[in-house]
């Protein structure tokens, strides 16, 4: 089952439980934290996410593209994220490792994610701890940017390590997601798609989730 989270960063945050009443029939939601540091953008921070636990019913998918995250792994559990993901260029590899055992204490679910360049076998010392991995297919930072084809055999390539040693992790991809471009991304393995500007910016926001899913 492909599963979809809309990016709340393309959401319209002047009314959060309006704009995301329509995207009620995706899987999770995406929430998108920049620290203006390991990213060169600024997004939002405990008090928005707050406000958007509260706005939806949908499990928090939290991607940290924050320096050392394991910082503050705990507080975006308490905050309730149900999924918290720490970027593996983001601090030292024991500190990755730390960060994905404190969500675990906290009883959610964790994983890694890769940069573009990033090569797949940064996932490696990660894999068996991790219940999602997620690879960009853009440069993180910016929501509406334009899909990287060439990441796919790195998607293929973890979903082939995946099906190996740990199946039941997902597999999840990240930037440039629309009706034209889910098909591959399915296709070399990806099972969870997070699209911003594609799902908010469409006219008929539970139809294009469908379409994602590759259901229409
Ligand atoms: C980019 C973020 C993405 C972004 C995706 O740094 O990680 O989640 O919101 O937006 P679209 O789907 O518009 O590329
Ligand atoms: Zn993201």
């Amino acid at each position: 089952m492909i599963k979809i989270a809309p990016s709340v960063l393309s959401a319209d945050f002047s009314n959060l439980t309006e704009s995301l009443r329509p995207a009620a029939s995706a899987d999770y939601l995406h929430v998108d934290i920049m620290d203006g540091l390991f990213v060169p953008n600024l997004s939002l921070g405990f008090p928005v996410l707050n406000g958007i636990r509260k706005a939806t019913s949908l499990p928090l998918d939290v991607h940290l593209m924050v320096e050392r995250p394991v910082r503050y792994v705990e507080r975006f559990c308490d905050g309730g994220a149900a999924i918290v993901t720490v970027h593996v260029e983001a601090d030292a590899e024991e500190n990755t490792h730390d960060a994905l055992a404190r969500i675990h204490a906290k009883g959610k679910r964790a994983g890694v994610v890769v940069k573009p360049k990033t090569p797949a076998e940064a996932v490696l010392p990660f894999l068996l701890e991790s219940d999602i991995i997620l690879v960009m297919t853009v440069e993180p930072g910016f929501g509406g940017q334009k899909f990287m084809a060439d990441m796919m055999p790195k998607v293929a390539q973890i979903r082939a390590w995946i099906d190996e040693r740990k199946p039941e992790c997902e597999l999840e991809v990240d930037g440039g997601v629309a009706p034209d471009t889910c098909r591959t991304c399915i296709e070399a393995g990806a099972n969870v798609l997070v699209a911003g500007s594609a799902v908010f910016g469409a006219e008929d926001i539970p139809g294009r989730i469908a379409a994602l899913r590759g259901e229409a």
